[in-house]
């Protein structure tokens, strides 16, 4: 357990964020901050009132300014505008990165020495943002996209094998967005390559869906776009650094070399513990696999050249 984790954003996926850390106990504190007055103080209070039907002593408060997150060890960063139907994740970027600048200016002054985890859309663009305002180091600025894909990526495989979620271990690399790369190579069944478990038609759907997992999501809401999962996968890194397990993780990190790629957040394989992003693994990937990453990194540094920050 740390002392304090904060998450900027009262919408469904900071607020239920928020939920998930305090049940989990993470945190003694959990501060909920928005611009909105009085929705984070109301779901703040609200979820802190279920703490004793829930049986967890993390203290739940809302607010509108940066005072009560002071000293956090971990912020996570959910602020900003969702796409709508039709709406792509860089339909967001101008909007998104003036509110992620804001924020990371006031997670700076507040909590110097903060590890932030974004989410915000999109994604590997608004870590760029985030990172340049904070002037953190790369190993304190990390995004949270590769966890949700691959969640999507499993959950599909499991229903259409009829496994247990936990015996899929799988990666998705790169961007996040039409371009991401789920790693078949790497994809098993409690070690047993998918590729022996299911036929590459079936696969190549499941690949397809998987990219477009965001998507089908906000079509069937309309309102809004996906907060279970997002918030889900963002926790699971917080969890992974508070408790310093060391996992490996599909993350969106600052590259400098890994991958032939340099200045520029994309997803790839992170072991995190309580200093952050402590490693970058890189992995062999088959040829297609390659460029299929040079791809999505080039749809990531696409948009990032028309920010204007
Ligand atoms: C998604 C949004 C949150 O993938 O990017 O659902």
């Amino acid at each position: 357990m740390v002392n304090k984790i904060t998450v900027v954003g009262a919408g469904n996926v900071g607020a239920t964020a928020a939920q998930r850390v305090a049940e989990k106990e993470l945190a003694r504190q959990v501060v909920l901050v928005d611009i909105a007055e009085g929705i984070p103080q109301g779901k703040g209070l609200d979820q802190w009132q279920s703490a004793p039907i829930e049986l967890y002593d993390s203290r739940v408060i809302g607010t509108n300014g940066y005072d009560e997150t002071e000293g956090s060890e971990i912020v996570i960063v959910t602020a900003g505008i969702a796409r709508k139907p039709g709406m792509s994740r860089d339909d967001l970027m101008n909007t998104n990165a003036g509110i992620v600048k804001s924020v990371s200016e006031s997670i700076a002054r507040s909590s110097p020495n903060a590890i932030v985890i974004v989410v915000s859309n999109p994604l590997d663009v608004m870590c760029h943002v985030a990172k340049k305002a904070t002037g953190f180091p790369r190993q304190r600025v990390i995004g949270m996209a590769g966890v949700l894909d691959t969640a999507r990526y499993r959950a599909f495989l499991a229903e259409a094998l009829d496994v247990s979620v936990r015996d899929i271990q799988a990666m998705v690399l790169g961007g996040h967005g039409d371009t991401m790369v789920p790693l078949i190579s790497y994809t098993t069944v409690s070690g047993i390559p998918v590729t022996q478990l299911m036929d590459r038609a079936v696969l190549d759907k499941i690949v397809e869906r998987t990219r477009s997992g965001g998507a089908e999501i906000v079509s069937l809401l309309k309102t809004g776009s996906a907060y279970y999962a997002p918030s889900a996968g963002a926790v699971q890194m917080a969890e992974a650094i508070v408790q310093d397990q060391k996992r490996i993780l599909p993350c969106s990190a600052w590259l400098e070399g890994e991958y032939g790629q340099s200045g520029i957040f994309l997803g790839v394989p992170c072991k995190l513990g309580r200093g952050g992003v402590e490693r970058i693994i890189e992995v062999d990937l088959t040829p297609a696999e390659r460029v299929a990453l040079g791809r999505s990194a080039d749809s990531v540094r696409e948009p990032m050249g028309k920010l204007s920050i």
